[in-house]
């Protein structure tokens, strides 16, 4: 396995470019698989996650191609309708598929996507709003086995659950309801950016959806979808981790490519802690300063805070001047990074799903452990602001979601390099 060694202290300057969002292009290439003809993706990321998700949909019979950032899939010869355990286990997204599948065959055998670092997954809603559309759904022996009665109906779905609303159960009920008989309204739909990407890729491939970007969506089904060509959105997580790369660092970093509408509630809570920031239609630039204020942070839904970012915020309010308090709703139990963090100094306590973020002058260089996606990249900025050297094992956790994370870090100054993890 591969650690990272970085040498902290650099002021990290100049500017990266966003790469497409992996949230976007995960549900939007398993929703490929629904067309008649071939689809072509561009602004790919070259990710773990992406590769994974490919090498499914060639299990499953497509014709795949990856080159230069843009998938061709053609589906035609999709002949089978099931998702073994060893793909979900490695990528909890391959959820996505479920609802391509129903749509495609009407048949669906899917492993259970078991819990992860960030506390359990639970696929309720997905059930919920599958079976409303007429999906008969029963689990058995570790398994989702899913089958439509004659053709999936429109229906009424509401789809909150006890944590608001659900990403990939929106868009595997989008992605059904796209070729159900009649209308389906889902009340409770996820907004997120990557739903409302995914969304304009169906319309592409000849559904009728209505309120996109709202919590209200309405499909009208269509008899059947042609492929599409689409070039994904950036990716906002990837845009907040870099621009606190150079915050934390105390440097002046810009993104470029990217979309500073889909980060306003970050924006705002970067700006609260006295950073600068300067955006415009596609791009954003923070300039660091030496000492920032504290602030709180509630992880929601989209628009609210991102999920994605609460750990790589957490990172850079260990050094703030002051307390913060970091809510963490959406996955309450997502704090796995905060013993990390306070081996290198930090200073953090938790109170149930509270995070006691008490601001520290310094943190240092030391010895830790990526777990889990963000996770891994809160260590990394924390190791880039950090007196000395951290050594960061397990970092296989970051190339499921940052397309050439230490190149881009590197390009900014710091100094930061892979090798192989002797212990
Ligand atoms: C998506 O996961 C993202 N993954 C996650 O990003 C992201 O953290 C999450 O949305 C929230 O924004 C992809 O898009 C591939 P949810 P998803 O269903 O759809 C509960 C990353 O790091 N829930 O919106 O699986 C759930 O337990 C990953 O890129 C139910 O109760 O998340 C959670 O508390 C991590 N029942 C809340 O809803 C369900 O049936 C939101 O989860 C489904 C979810």
């Amino acid at each position: 396995m591969d650690r990272f060694v970085i040498e902290g202290g650099k002021i990290l300057k100049g500017s990266v470019t966003a790469s497409g969002a992996k949230n976007s292009v995960l549900p939007i290439l398993a929703a490929s698989i629904m067309a008649k003809g071939a689809s072509v993706i561009h602004s790919v990321p070259d990710l773990q996650d992406v590769r994974t998700m490919l090498k499914i949909l060639q299990y499953l019979g497509a014709k795949v191609s990856f080159k230069n950032g843009t998938v061709e899939v053609d589906p035609q010869a999709v002949n089978k309708n099931d998702a073994p355990y060893e793909f979900v286990k490695t990528m909890r997204a391959s959820i996505s598929l479920l609802g391509p599948m129903l749509a495609r065959s009407g048949k669906a055998k899917f492993s259970l996507p078991g819990g992860c670092i960030i506390g359990p997954r639970p696929i309720d809603l997905h059930i919920k709003g599958l079976q409303k559309l007429g999906v008969d759904i029963k689990i058995e022996d570790g398994y989702v086995i899913a089958e439509t009665k004659g053709k999936l109906k429109g229906d009424y779905i509401f789809l909150g659950g006890a944590f608001g609303s659900s990403v990939l159960a929106t868009a595997n009920v989008m992605c059904a309801a796209a070729v159900a008989k009649g209308t389906t309204v889902i009340e409770f739909a996820a907004c997120e950016p990557e739903i409302s990407d995914l969304a304009n890729f169906l319309v592409k491939m000849g559904a009728r959806i209505e309120g996109i970007g709202s919590p209200c969506l309405v499909i009208k089904g269509v008899k059947s979808l042609r492929g599409a060509e689409h070039r994904v959105i950036p990716d906002r997580i990837e845009t907040g981790t870099f621009l606190l790369a150079g915050a934390i660092t105390r440097g002046c970093v810009a993104v470029e490519k990217c979309q500073p509408i889909h980060l306003g509630a970050f924006l705002e809570k970067m700006s609260e802690t006295g950073i600068e920031i300067c955006a415009g239609k596609d791009f954003i630039e923070i300039k660091g300063k030496n000492e920032w204020k504290s602030t709180d942070v509630v992880t929601l839904a989209y628009p609210g805070f991102p999920t994605d970012l609460q750990a790589q915020m957490m990172a850079f309010l260990s050094l703030a001047d002051g307390v913060s308090i970091i809510t963490e709703k959406v996955f309450p139990e997502r704090f796995i990074h905060v013993g990390e963090l306070n081996r290198l100094g930090a200073s953090i306590s938790l109170d149930g799903s509270k995070a006691i973020v008490k601001g520290v002058k310094n943190l240092f260089g030391a010895r830790v452990m990526a777990s889990d996606l963000r996770a891994s990249a809160a260590l990394v900025l924390a190791g880039l602001a950090a007196e000395g050297t951290t050594h960061i094992s397990r970092i296989y956790h970051l190339f499921r979601g940052y397309h050439k994370f230490e190149e881009k870090l590197m390009s900014l100054g710091a100094e930061i390099k892979r090798e192989k993890d002797t212990i």
